[in-house]
């Protein structure tokens, strides 16, 4: 049985916590896309962990964890979060990195805050933009390539000499060494050579074997290159139809999609954000729900839910199920606020544009539904929770023609709901 974990919004739905319950059960994880502008925010045996790289499976001894090629890899950023679980574990994650995966450098990261990438589009500046767009250009460094140390050298050269030409007046870049970078390289992968394969026939294998693999992505369908509110976009797909590519399988093997999705909205970086909130309720919802960026730190805008951005982004993912999370923070309040239509110009649409030009004209139509008083933290039977709960979860369903199979109360792992996929 082969499960997608899927982002429904902006990224930081919760598809660490999520990913993290369901990867108790699977013999294999996969994390297909982005590197390590995601944090994914986990509890694990009482302990809370921000991950950047490793897939969810490695806290769990039965689970092989694969970083597909979909990916771009900062080696010295996985060996510190590797470093890190192995020694709360107490053992060593058995991992395969695919050969074909990218790596950031540290010309990436520089080459962001030169071109002022990250603060023309709000990056997260791990150089993500910088090592996907070496990988179209056909100048990147893919995994493999730490195998054969000669030709690492070669490639690094070409691609320093074409750095030094462009930027002629940046000391940084001119001062870049090919051997100290392939020496300081080699020494941070020295650990994982040995996990750098074809993760292809791997995953395949596994898929065939009617083994449970999950599928771990990362950011949110409104991140995606193609289709996210460009140019306010992560540099890789983020969706669905990206996740055949990023692994090399055939997408109709992957029978379980699950689509994750905050409670209300958030948004991080810059861009249009239709349904943001910007008075004090806002400021609430960022303390309430710690609306910090595991990555960066930076704190997350807040908005109500937006149905028009979800239905796109079911048409995009395709969920069998959805997975709502962080319902616990918005207890306390006396309404809540959908977003089921927008406003542009003069017109009533509920057509989502992934345009950020077209979306930034969007005013959103709410509609107001009572809320509940209810501390509901750490509630673990659906029918315990406040009526007016229910109604917020039933209508969300109702609206994206999807069942809810997950609600999560808090942020850790006992803090869930489990509802039967048959409920609704
Ligand atoms: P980049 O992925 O660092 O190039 O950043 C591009 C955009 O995606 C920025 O708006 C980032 O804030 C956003 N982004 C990237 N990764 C995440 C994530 O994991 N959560 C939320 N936003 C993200």
């Amino acid at each position: 049985m082969a499960t997608a974990i899927l982002g429904m919004q902006w990224g930081d739905e919760g598809k660490g916590k999520i990913t993290h319950l369901l990867a108790r059960e699977a013999d294999m994880v996969v994390r297909y896309n982005g590197g390590p502008n995601a944090g994914h925010t986990v509890i694990d045996r009482g302990e809370k962990f921000g991950i950047h790289l490793l897939p969810m499976g490695c806290f769990y001894r039965d689970a092989r964890c694969v970083l597909a090629s979909g990916m771009v890899i900062d080696i010295p950023i996985l060996r510190e979060e590797y470093g890190l679980i192995a020694n709360h574990l107490k053992w060593e994650p058995e991992i395969v990195i695919a050969e074909n995966a990218h790596v950031i450098l540290p010309y990436h990261r520089l080459l962001e805050e030169l071109e002022g990438g990250g603060a023309r589009i709000g990056t997260t500046r791990r150089g993500i933009g910088p090592a996907y767009r070496d990988k179209v250009a056909r100048v990147g460094i893919r995994a493999d390539d730490l195998l054969y140390p000669v030709r690492l050298r070669k490639k690094l050269a070409q691609k320093i000499s074409i750095l030094k030409r462009a930027w002629p007046g940046s000391p940084e870049l001119s001062s870049l060494s090919t051997d100290l970078l392939a020496k300081d390289l080699l020494a941070s992968a020295e650990p994982f050579l040995g996990s750098i394969r074809n993760a292809i026939p791997i995953i395949a294998q596994a898929l065939n074997r009617g083994e449970n693999v999950l599928f771990e992505g990362a950011q949110g369908a409104l991140l995606d290159l193609d289709f996210g509110t460009y140019p306010f976009v992560t540099s890789s797909s983020t969706t669905f139809a990206g996740l055949g590519n990023a692994i090399g399988i055939p997408l109709p093997q992957i029978d379980c999609r699950v689509g994750v999705m905050k409670a209300y909205t958030t948004r991080v970086g810059r861009g249009p954000f239709p349904t943001r909130i910007t008075d004090k309720l806002g400021d609430f919802l960022q303390q309430a729900g710690n609306e910090f960026g595991v990555t960066t730190g930076r704190p997350r805008d807040c908005g109500w839910l937006d149905l028009v951005a979800l239905k796109y982004a079911v048409a995009l993912n395709d969920p069998t199920t959805l997975a709502i999370t962080k319902l616990d923070v918005l207890s306390g309040l006396d309404e809540i606020r959908m977003c089921g239509a927008y406003q542009l110009e003069g017109r009533e649409t509920n057509t989502f544009s992934g345009s950020a030009e077209q979306l930034a004209l969007c005013e959103p139509i709410y509609e107001s539904i009572s809320g509940w008083k209810e501390d509901i933290r750490g509630v673990t039977d659906y029918e315990s929770l406040p009526r007016a709960a229910r109604a917020y979860i039933e209508r969300i369903s109702q609206e994206l023609q999807a069942p809810i199979g997950i609600v999560s109360t808090g942020p850790s792992p006992e803090e869930t709901i489990n509802i039967s996929f048959d409920r609704y």
